[in-house]
This record gives structure tokens, C-alpha cells and sequence, in this order.
């Protein structure tokens, strides 16, 4: 498949992790985190963080067109499911998918990664592709580990 091969090649991961590290506070490291992976990733068409506050996720920066989703309760949309269960979920066609909340009609995939320490979750990163299976175990890998460079940048 053509897709497979101009992904995450392009993405320098350490160096984004190291600018995690290096940002002056959480917000500032959530930023950076959209702004690289929106930039260097083509296929990834909307890219934004929700962070738990209480049952419900809230959306903190993102790239891409606004979402009507700035509130989702944790049992509803793929975002939820995913906090909830506190594991990633990759949905290959979000429309065959019950769960999922629509963000824009062009939105094919979505990936959906904790952010979470100890077994606390603090927010998720959500991707979305107007890609049909856009999202395989390159992009699950690498966003698993911007999620745990982004956890380490919370207060336990
Ligand atoms: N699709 C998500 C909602 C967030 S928007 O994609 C930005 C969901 O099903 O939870």
C-alpha cells in the first residue's frame, strides 16, 4: 500500500520526545506535540489532545478544522471508550464504528492513545485520517510514546 510508506519515516521521534521533555510546562509540551505530528505526518488530518477533567474529556490544543466534540463524556465517542478503557483504539472506518462522533464528514480513521501513568489517565491523543486505515502499528508505537513523554509532563 502506497500510504505505508510515506508515514512515520518522516517524523523524527526522539527529537520531539527530547522537546517534550525540554518544554517549559505540560500545556507548552501538548503544543509541540500537535504542531510536529500535524506537520510531518500528511495523513494525519485533524491531530488534538483532550485531557480528563473529571468524567468527561476536554479538548486542549488540536490542528485541523474545530470540532463540535470540545466536552465528551467518558462513555461516549471512540474518545471515551478509549480513556475508559485505558488502551489505544484504532478504527479503520469510523463509520462502521457505533461509538464514534463525527468531527468532520471527510474523517475516514481515527486513532485514539491514552496519556496515562501509573494507571492514571491524564488525556488522550486523538488523530484523525480522511485515510480509510490510515493508522497501523507504526503510528500506534510512536504515539503510545509521545503519550508517555506527554504523562511524565503531568503532576502524578
Ligand atoms: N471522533 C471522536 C470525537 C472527537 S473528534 O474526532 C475530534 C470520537 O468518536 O470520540
Amino acid at each position: 500500500m502506497a500510504h505505508q510508506s510515506d508515514k512515520a519515516a518522516t517524523l523524527d521521534v526522539n527529537a520531539l520526545l527530547t522537546a517534550i521533555a525540554a518544554a517549559p510546562d505540560a500545556n507548552a509540551a501538548m503544543r509541540i506535540a500537535v504542531e510536529r505530528l500535524k506537520a510531518e505526518l500528511p495523513h494525519y488530518t485533524w491531530v488534538g489532545i483532550y485531557l480528563l477533567e473529571g468524567d468527561a474529556l476536554v479538548l486542549g490544543p488540536y490542528l485541523g478544522k474545530p470540532s463540535p466534540h470540545t466536552r465528551i463524556p467518558l462513555n461516549r465517542g471512540i474518545c471515551g471508550a478509549a480513556a475508559s478503557q485505558k488502551a489505544t483504539i484504532i478504527a479503520d472506518d469510523v463509520n462502521a464504528d457505533p461509538r464514534y462522533l463525527a468531527c468532520s464528514i471527510e474523517t475516514k480513521s481515527e486513532i485514539v492513545v491514552p496519556i496515562m501513568r501509573h494507571g492514571r489517565v491524564f488525556g488522550e491523543i486523538d488523530v484523525d485520517s480522511d485515510r480509510r486505515a490510515a493508522f497501523g502499528a507504526e503510528d500506534r508505537v510512536m504515539l503510545e510514546g509521545v503519550a508517555q513523554g506527554l504523562a511524565e509532563r503531568f503532576q502524578a
